[in-house]
């Protein structure tokens, strides 16, 4: 249903899904085939979504190449990877589920690569016991998007592009709604909505080198923040051990993992394979923190190239090989660098690749502490605890999207629509309105402050000093982003969008800083060089919540894993 105001347009909707990457989209079908009516919102276009950055595979226990290998295998390796704080049920549900989603797909249209005898083919990647990525060649979240949306196209979704969402509009306690600004034509939007779904994906743009793509601001994060729901274990970033490093245009692109799963090898300035110092057993396929760490001490220590990386090495593996298995990883550097990867060595260097943390979430139905929003893929939390295996993000985005829709779905069937509050709509489009002025603070420096800041002080390795730095900044800047002001009018201005979104990147930045504080340890993707090592004692989560005076931050204690889980796990000190 539309109606229109003086002010906005209006909908209604049983599902409003915030967000169109692979998490968002495969809600929509489910909560679609649900029997709900469903409208999605996107920041961008259909099928431009951060999903096509998890590029060497999914991961799911089909055991079509390693014949061991199964679901308690591959939760075993998630939780191990999380360093003990995920959260179990989700690290089981994603196991037992993620071969179902896999075929699922399948039987939608996707072409995953083929082993001789016809199964789906699957690789190997970091810390995974087994072979388990399915992928097609170095392009997987691609045609994952691809196929959902092919999907979407096909059921009686009601999608709006350029869509940014400004605010959740509760009715008490409840969400019942959002509104948004249409970035094209200046319109504002307000959707009445049962149940609220957020899929915006991550944060990586609080950071300057980053794999994320412009749109990874952390919106919904901010969104369900600033609504009262809780987030959780902020403080995990994972930096991605190769992002390219030259030309500077491209500084921080992601070069797959599925290069080293394919046998690429690790090379110093000097020409040693360094990871036989650092994980002699793993090599170039241990943990991504490990690998991320190595790549980062040997350029600290004076042994990396003229651009500040490490080599990535495949030419032992032949032209043909490469070309079929990594068409897209030879095309990006022949394109964006020159360089002929059949023959030549690749530059790379971490790169900021994704959020373990975000919203708290159910693990049955991905409903939040706050009443009609739900939340599911990166944006959410729970499932990869202190760090995240490479292919279980594709697995996340189709297993707890699916539960998304359908919790989201059945919520709506029980509910009514909420009171929408006039005077909260009209004050929060004079918030918008109000960016809109000649002379006042540039968002991009507020931007580009923060970035610095957080590359600089809240990097792969943290210490009190910098951590304490940077929250100073960031609460500065808090001040800074509320001065700003930008030229032009509602439609189509970059720099207005700019000003919307930092108010998100602080809420992201500032999380993560307070969490990186408070983990006196280190523990997977965050590693402290005054506490470097891990204090069992704080085997604990970290919640976030907007208090009367700031943001809180409080421990809570990890759910206990039930002995039949319990016994598939390594024995280990925590
Ligand atoms: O390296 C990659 O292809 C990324 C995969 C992932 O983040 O899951």
């Amino acid at each position: 249903m539309r109606y229109m105001s003086s002010e906005y347009v209006k909908h209604e909707t049983d599902v409003l899904i915030i967000g169109a990457g692979g998490a968002g989209m495969r809600a929509a079908i489910a909560a679609f085939d649900s029997g709900s009516s469903v409208t999605i919102l996107s920041k961008s276009l259909l099928g431009k979504a951060h999903t096509v950055m998890a590029e060497g595979g999914i991961a799911a226990a089909l055991a079509n190449v390693d014949s061991k290998d199964n679901w308690e295998v591959h939760f075993a390796d998630t939780i191990e990877e999380g360093v003990y704080i995920s959260n179990y049920r989700m690290a089981e549900i994603l196991a037992k589920e993620a071969p179902d989603r896999v075929r699922e797909l399948e039987e939608y249209g996707a072409l995953f690569d083929r082993t001789p005898d016809g199964t789906i083919m699957q690789r190997a990647f970091g810390a995974h016991t087994y072979r388990r990525l399915c992928h097609v060649g170095d392009r997987t979240g691609l045609e994952i998007i691809k196929t959902l949306e092919d999907q979407i196209l096909h059921r009686d979704v009601k999608f709006f592009d350029e869509m940014y969402v400004t605010k959740l509009l509760k009715d008490g306690d409840r969400v019942v709604g959002a509104i948004g600004l249409k970035l094209n034509n200046g319109e504002f939007h307000v959707f009445n909505a049962k149940a609220v779904i957020i899929a915006t994906g991550g944060c990586g743009r609080v950071y300057k080198v980053t794999s994320n793509s412009w749109e990874s601001t952390g919106d919904g994060l901010g969104l369900a923040y600033d609504a009262g729901t809780e987030l959780m274990d902020m403080e995990m970033i994972q930096f991605h051990p190769t992002g390219m490093v030259f030309p500077p245009g491209v500084k921080g692109l992601l070069v797959t993992e599925g290069v080293r799963g394919e046998g690429g090898i690790l090379l110093n300035a000097k020409g040693e394979r360094f990871m036989e110092r650092y994980s002699p057993k793993k090599m170039e396929l241990d943990a991504r923190d490990v690998v991320a760490r190595a790549n980062y001490a040997e350029i600290m220590a004076g042994r990396g190239t003229v651009h500040g990386g490490v080599y990535l090495d495949i030419t032992h593996k032949g032209a043909d090989f490469v070309k079929k298995k990594l068409p897209s990883m030879y095309k990006q550097y022949m394109d964006f660098a020159g360089v002929d990867i059949t023959k030549e060595k690749m530059e790379v260097a971490p790169t900021v690749h994704y959020q373990m943390g975000g919203i708290r979430v159910d693990p049955e139905t991905t409903s939040t502490n706050v009443p009609g929003l739900f939340s599911s893929g990166e944006v959410a939390s729970g499932l990869h605890g202190a760090n995240r295996l490479g292919g279980n993000s594709l697995a996340d985005i189709l297993v707890f999207g699916r539960r998304s829709g359908e919790g989201s779905s059945s919520y709506a069937k029980k509910a009514s629509f909420g009171k929408l509050d006039e005077p909260t709509i009209m004050s929060e489009i004079q918030r918008v309105k109000s960016f809109l002025g000649k002379s006042g603070t540039n968002p991009y420096d507020v931007a580009s402050k923060l970035e610095e800041n957080m590359s600089e002080g809240v990097g792969i390795i943290r210490n009190e000093e910098s951590l304490k730095k940077v929250l100073d900044a960031i609460l500065e800047l808090r001040q800074s982003a509320k001065q700003v002001k930008v030229p032009g009018t509602l439609k189509y201005n970059k720099g207005l969008l700019q000003a919307l979104e930092l108010p998100f990147m602080l809420t992201a930045a500032e999380a993560i800083v307070r969490g990186a504080i408070e983990r006196k340890e280190s523990r997977g993707a965050h590693a402290r060089s005054d506490y470097p090592k891990k204090n069992p004692a704080l085997r604990k989560n970290i919640i976030y919540s907007k208090g009367e005076s700031g943001m809180k931050v409080v421990w809570r204690d990890v759910p206990v894993m039930p002995e039949n889980l319990r016994k598939l796990v390594k024995e280990e000190d925590y």
